[in-house]
């Protein structure tokens, strides 16, 4: 994040915090949250993107503070679930803000939007629209509708993120007429108002020709609903999905570049097509709050595994693992660490940072070069763990998930509390005496 530096003693600082007192006053392991960083990058969207909607993607990560965080920096944010809207509307929220996804909405999911007043509401099969005709028939009000569309895209991601071909549980498909068709039904519908074509095509991409091509083929659409039924939609969605750097071999992407490239390709594709230029939005999650959060372990065990030709590579295990990161797990993700309590002078050794569940997958990096030293009682700091880390987090083997502890200014603030073994136990309706 950008006020992590190591200090003169090599220890970790964030947001002016020692990292060894935050363990010292909040235990280990815990997510560290960037203030700073976090308004920083959502600053940049909304500036780079100035002409654009932004709705941060609460998916990533949601909280209270960071529905503050993003209303105040003048963001929008989308939410796809119901507990994600509790989350917004106890902030205080603004409903006419947020937008609602999900291929699967349930029936009070969607009464309860409606009832809140949520500002538009992402359609994903026709029997949503006919739940939502009803609904909003029954409580006499118009619901803000926009269609989910397939563009056929491959995205160039990990195949569990990409949403955009034609083979997956997202959208209306464009090619099969499906997308036109949903369209002209939600057009016609009295209880429902037509926003406009939402696309979203994956997640964790560097490519911009996917999001390229996506555009022309939903513009495309977008026009055609122009020509044959007379009606300019006034918004367009592009989604989220833009990559953010894990590793040094990563190329983060730069918000100001994204925007000129997405707004050229609309303006063309628009003027093209001879169709007002739409209000345009995106959806990022991973891009502002990936960076502006690392993951303090604290070292249990180091142990020394032989490898083939005589190699060796240290497993150094820490005080969580993939029940607070399962990236790595379920996607191939790669991560880096460092040492974050000392400064060691000792050889780089090749080292995997492992967990403490009961699976060999349960890797947090890979391979990293970590002082030979390294040693039980060290702190090892993760960087890029903001999203979809605590937000998929489990209690994997009865493990309490780890707090998320906001600092700026040498301060720290509990954002997110830390689990106990209590609130598991509480779930637990207990054995009959
Ligand atoms: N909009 C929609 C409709 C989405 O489905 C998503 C992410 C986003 C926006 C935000 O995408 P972002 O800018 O954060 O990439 N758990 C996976 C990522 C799943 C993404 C789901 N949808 C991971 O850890 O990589």
């Amino acid at each position: 994040s950008h006020t992590a530096k190591k200090n003169a003693e090599g220890a970790l600082e964030v947001g002016g915090v020692d990292l060894r007192e935050l363990v010292a006053e909040h235990g280990s392991p815990a997510y560290v949250l960037d203030e700073e960083d976090f308004r920083i990058r959502a600053r940049a969207f909304k500036h780079a993107f100035k002409d654009f909607d932004v709705y941060y993607a609460g998916k990533a990560f949601l909280s209270t503070t960071i529905v503050r965080w993003v209303m105040e920096e003048g963001l929008n944010l989308d939410i796809c679930s119901g507990g994600e809207l509790a989350v917004a509307l106890r902030a205080g929220a603004d409903p006419k803000r947020l937008g609602f996804h999900g291929n699967n909405k349930s029936e009070s999911e969607l009464a309860r939007a409606l009832d809140a007043g949520v500002g538009r509401i992402v359609v994903d099969s026709q029997y949503e629209i006919s739940r939502l005709i009803e609904l909003a028939a029954e409580r006499n009000v118009v619901a803000p509708v926009m269609i989910r569309v397939t563009a056929g895209v491959e995205a160039h991601t990990h195949a569990y993120i990409a949403t955009a071909h034609e083979d997956q549980k997202f959208g209306f498909s464009i090619t099969s007429g499906a997308a036109f068709e949903a369209v002209a039904r939600v057009n016609e519908a009295p209880e429902l108002e037509l926003l406009g074509l939402h696309s979203h095509i994956g997640s964790q991409i560097f490519d911009s020709s996917g999001f390229e091509v996506a555009a022309k083929r939903v513009i495309a659409l977008h026009a055609t609903v122009s020509e044959e039924l007379g009606v300019d939609m006034p918004e367009l969605d592009l989604g989220g999905g833009f990559g953010i750097a894990y590793t040094t071999q990563d190329d983060p992407s730069d918000p100001a570049q994204l925007a000129t490239e997405m707004g050229k390709i609309v303006e063309h594709e628009c003027r093209a097509f001879q169709v007002d230029v739409p209000k345009v939005s995106i959806e990022p999650g991973r891009a502002i709050v990936g960076p502006a959060m690392c993951t303090i372990y604290s070292v249990g065990t180091v142990k020394e595994v032989e490898l083939d030709a005589g190699a060796a590579r240290t497993y150094v295990s820490v005080d969580g693992g993939m029940s607070d990161n399962i990236r790595a797990a379920l996607y191939d993700a790669d991560y880096s660490c460092t040492l974050a309590n000392r400064y060691s002078d000792t050889e780089p050794t090749l080292a995997r940072v492992v967990g403490k569940h009961c699976e060999a997958g349960d890797i947090i990096v890979k391979d990293e070069f970590l002082p030979s030293d390294v040693q039980p009682g060290d702190l090892i700091a993760v960087p890029g763990t903001g999203a979809y880390c605590r937000s998929m987090a489990s209690n994997y083997n009865h493990v309490p998930r780890p707090p998320v502890i906001a600092v700026k200014d040498g301060r720290t603030r509990v954002v997110v509390r830390r689990e106990t073994e209590d609130d598991l136990l509480a779930l637990d309706m207990g054995v009959d005496e």
